[in-house]
Parts: structure tokens; sequence; C-alpha cells
């Protein structure tokens, strides 16, 4: 049975993990997946804050630690009102003196900052304006699934340089998957991403590259990858970015632009007809669902590399 051999402190950004880290948590998984081993966390809990919806991140924490003899509790938006019925200091104080450790979805990234300043627990970004790291994992582990192997491959992703592109362009750039992506004018990756994920990739070769064109951009792609144009919080800029992001469908068409044994992935939720065309996630080329799996074995790989005392007792 693979141990869960290194310790994460928190996980906020993909910032906070190596490259080799990263790959022992995806074959982690992958050992999760294939194998089914009989990890136990021994009754560590994690305290789910969640202050906007989920379908898959909240499963695969819930079931994920229930699967390894843990607990959760969850806390939604209304119980929580966090920083107005009380304040982040105080929350992050006594849920450090309950829990193990602390998986938030925010609406403010510094939200994050915050709850990590004044905990003496680890704290997992379930989700941020700014990143979702816990997405690339799962990112990563279908890629290498598919594909074999990570370094060298090309990823083009179209549409919004958001969270979800943000902490993909990092991880991208930690194993050494060449990253291109295509936004409309105003919408693309932010500088401080583009800067970190240049900085923090460790191949000479690995290269970064925005195409506005989407035909342009998928030509070379071995995995073809796209997210929602208006993400949540963002509601009240519907109109603009369904404007700003009409040339930015995933196509069957676009997609046949790519290599030919191209991957589709999408983190989901889905609009269909307007990221993506009605009937690419069910093509063969998708990958989509099997991602959406992934999500699971790898929050349980994570919780282990944080919670797990596996390999303090040499077990
Ligand atoms: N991809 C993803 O994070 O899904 P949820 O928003 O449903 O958790
Ligand atoms: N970019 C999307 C991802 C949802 C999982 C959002 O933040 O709403």
């Amino acid at each position: 049975m693979q141990q869960a051999n290194n310790k994460i402190s928190h996980f906020i950004s993909i910032q906070d993990v190596d490259e080799s880290t990263l790959i022992s948590l995806i074959d982690l998984a992958s050992d999760i997946k294939l194998n089914n081993p009989k990890h136990s966390l021994n009754g560590k809990s994690l305290a789910l804050l969640f202050e906007k919806p989920s379908l898959r991140t909240r499963i695969a924490f819930e079931l994920g630690i229930a699967q390894m003899s843990g607990i959760s509790v969850n806390f939604d938006e209304k119980e929580l009102q966090m920083g107005k019925r009380e304040a982040l200091r105080d929350i992050s104080k006594v849920l450090s003196r309950y829990v193990d450790a602390i998986a938030a979805r925010v609406q403010d990234h510094n939200t994050l900052m915050e709850l990590k300043k004044y905990s003496t627990i680890p704290i997992i970004n379930a989700l941020s304006d700014i990143e979702h790291p816990c997405q690339a994992l799962a990112d990563l582990m279908t890629i290498k699934e598919k594909k074999g192997s990570l370094q060298g491959l090309n990823l083009t992703f179209i549409g919004d340089g958001n969270n979800v592109a943000s902490s993909l362009a990092l991880a991208c750039a930690l194993v050494g998957i060449n990253f291109t992506i295509s936004s409309p004018k105003g919408y693309e990756l932010p500088d401080p991403i583009i800067k970190d994920a240049n900085r923090i990739s460790s191949y000479n070769d690995w290269s970064l590259n925005l195409i506005q064109d989407p035909s342009e951009a998928v030509e070379a792609a071995d995995i073809v990858y796209t997210d929602v144009w208006t993400s949540m919080g963002q509601e009240s800029e519907t109109k603009a970015r369904t404007t700003a992001f009409k040339n930015y469908t995933v196509t069957n068409s676009l997609l046949s632009k790519a290599k030919k044994n191209a991957i589709f992935l999408h983190d989901l939720p889905a609009h269909r007809g307007e990221e993506i065309e009605d009937g690419v996630i069910e093509s063969p080329q998708s990958a989509v669902f099997d991602q959406a799996e992934n999500r699971l074995h790898t929050q349980k790989a994570l919780l282990l590399m944080i919670l797990s005392d596996e390999q303090a007792k040499g077990s």
C-alpha cells in the first residue's frame, strides 16, 4: 500500500506544493482508485465551510473522509455568515480547538488567508475567486491516466482566465505540461499567475502561451479544457461576458483541430450551449466524467497527506 509520505501544511494554492509532492499526491490517488487500499484517518475531523454551492468538491470531501474513518462537519453560508455573525479570526481559532483541518469555499480569497493566519490547523482551498487547486489535482490525475505521462504534453484552455485556469496553469508549470490559453481581451489569465507559473516551472523548455484565436490555440493540443464564462459571484457580469466569449465555445469542429487523440476536459458544472456545444461532453474524446470521479480519489489523497499519521507510525 502506498503511504502518504509527503506532509502538506496548507493547500490554498497549487504553490503550496512542490513538483514531487504533487506527483506523489497523484500517484497516491491512482493507488486509491485502482487498489482500494485500507487507509485510516482514525477519527480525524474536517470542517467544511461553503459560502458557495458545490456538488463535486463537497461530496468528495464528505464521502472521502468517511471512507477513511474520519468525520466531517458542514456549515453553509446561512449558518456561517463569516465575518458578519462572527469575526473570521474567532471562527478560525474556535474551529482549531475542535477539528483537525478546515476546507473552505469562499467568495474572497482573503478569507482563506485570514483563516490561515489565525488557525493552528491546515486550511484547504475548496475554491476561491483566485484559485481552485483541488480541481487541478483531479485534472492532472485524469491527464496522466489518459496519456500515460505529463511532461511535454500541450494543454489548451479555451475561455476565462479564472480560478480553474489559474490553478491549472500553475499545476502544468510544476509538472512540465505546456499551457496555452485562449481568452477574449480583458479576460486573460492574471499577470501574477503568469509570473508565478513561469517562476515555479523547473523545465527550461516549458511554455505558457496566450493566443487569442481559439482555432490557432488548439492546433497542437493533447488536451482541450474549458470552464464556464461566468463564475460563481460574477452573475452581474453575465450579459457582458456572454457577448465577450461568444466566439469561445468548444465545439466538435474546434476539437477536431486539436491533435487526433486529444482529450476534452471540463471541471463541471457545464453550461451546454455556452462554453461547450451540446454533445462535446458526451463525445468519445471527453474524459469529463472520469475527471469528476477523480475528484474523490485526489481529495482522499490530499486528506491523507494533510492528516494521516500512517508515516509517523511507520505503518
Ligand atoms: N468542479 C467543481 O468544483 O464542482 P463543484 O462546484 O460542484 O464542487
Ligand atoms: N470557475 C467556476 C468553477 C466552478 C467549479 C466558478 O468559480 O464558478
